[in-house]
């Protein structure tokens, strides 16, 4: 086989290498965010975090609850999550008992005392329903249908599915909220979005992670967090934090300003600008026009690093097939915008990788 025609022998070797270790990577990728599921189900950084400093395997398997014939498995798995950067090893001497692990920065992201823990991300990504769908895939290049995989697969659309499984639907606000609570970073470098509003309607808010950052920002704000009625029931109403629920197709709160964080995402181009045509007359109604806050995920391949694009690719995969919907560059956003009859729109990077798109009719 030749894979170059005026290289070196050398270069064409040490491209063959790379190439077939590119796609050795790939194959095995899985095993990598298996290593981290089950470190997650465990609460192995949780019990790193708990024991307040650097632990041994042994200690580490008995806080785990792990039988002692376990601890080599352990060992295994640890070293393969400490090149994985997920904690951190030190050798205290020549045995291997005495060496210690230790949380790093990503993993502090997995400790479930942490208001910011990305662990119930890990759970929903994992969750049983969402593996059988991607073990169908290929429905999604064989059968000609409008139905999204997950619904193809389960008969129930991912929110239904949800909304009969409390547990899962618990655990995908926590994941939603501790994305919000990542995004409270980048609200400090944009707060002059929310200046001078008197109103906001927080559009498929969830549980109100993100208007409970806004409404400590800017305590004036009257803010409603609009949601499912199933996701908003119970939730207590605080002086201008209010949870309202009801149905985004149908007609939202009227308010200055609607937020639609991680939402559009979940539509294709149809639904979606029917929610910004929604979204439209909820701010126009008041006779005082402001603005539509979007916060969501821009790809921009020629302007991201690599990693950051294949994020927002794989995340595009995930929305095509639980709810077909989709990520989007930039122009995909404007003819989005302008076809829901706004008629500019501004565009500003956010902390993390989603980017904020102020919307005016
Ligand atoms: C991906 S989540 C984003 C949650 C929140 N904005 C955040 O970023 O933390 C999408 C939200 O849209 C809500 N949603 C889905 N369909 C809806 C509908 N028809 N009307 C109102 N909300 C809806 C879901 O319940 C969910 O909370």
């Amino acid at each position: 086989m030749v894979f170059s025609d005026n290289g070196s022998a050398d270069t064409e070797r040490s491209e063959m290498y790379k190439a077939q270790m590119h796609v050795n990577k790939y194959v095995l990728n899985f095993v990598s965010c298996m290593a981290l599921k089950y470190a997650t189900e465990l609460g192995t950084a949780h019990a790193i975090h708990n024991h307040g400093k650097p632990i041994t395997l042994s200690d580490l398997a008995s806080l785990l609850n792990l039988h002692p014939s376990r601890i080599g498995v352990l060992r295994r798995f640890m070293r393969l999550l400490t090149h994985n950067q997920f904690f951190r090893k030190t050798e205290n001497g020549e045995e291997e008992e005495e060496a210690t692990y230790d949380l790093t920065l990503a993993s502090k992201f997995l400790v479930r005392s942490n208001s910011f823990c990305l662990a119930p991300l890990v759970e929903v990504a994992f969750a049983p329903s969402v593996g059988n769908m991607w073990n169908s895939s290929k429905k999604l290049f064989t059968e000609d249908t409008e139905l999204p995989l997950f619904e193809s697969v389960t008969g129930e659309s991912y929110w239904e599915f949800m909304n009969s499984d409390f547990e899962l639907l618990n655990v995908f606000q926590k994941a939603m909220a501790a994305d919000s609570e990542i995004i409270k970073l980048g609200l400090q470098e944009c707060r002059h979005v929310f200046e001078g509003l008197g109103s906001l309607v927080d559009v498929g808010g969830g549980t109100g992670a993100v208007s409970k950052q806004i409404h400590e920002a800017f305590p004036h704000l009257k803010c409603t967090v609009f949601d499912q009625p199933q996701v908003v029931a119970n939730l207590t109403t605080t002086q201008n934090l209010s949870f309202v629920g009801g149905d985004v197709f149908h007609s939202i709160p009227a308010a200055d300003a609607v937020l639609l964080k991680w939402v559009l995402h979940d539509w294709n181009d149809e639904l979606s600008i029917k929610i910004l045509k929604k979204c439209r007359e909820a701010i126009c109604g008041k006779g005082k026009e402001e603005k539509v806050i979007i916060i969501d995920t821009v790809i921009d391949e020629a302007g991201d690093d690599r990693e950051l694009t294949e994020l927002k690719l794989e995340y595009d995969l995930v929305m095509l097939s639980l709810f077909n919907g989709k990520e989007r560059e930039k122009k995909e956003w404007e003819k989005l915008i302008y076809q829901a009859g706004f008629t500019k729109c501004k565009f500003s990077p956010l902390f993390g990788f989603k980017s904020l798109i102020e919307v005016y009719p």
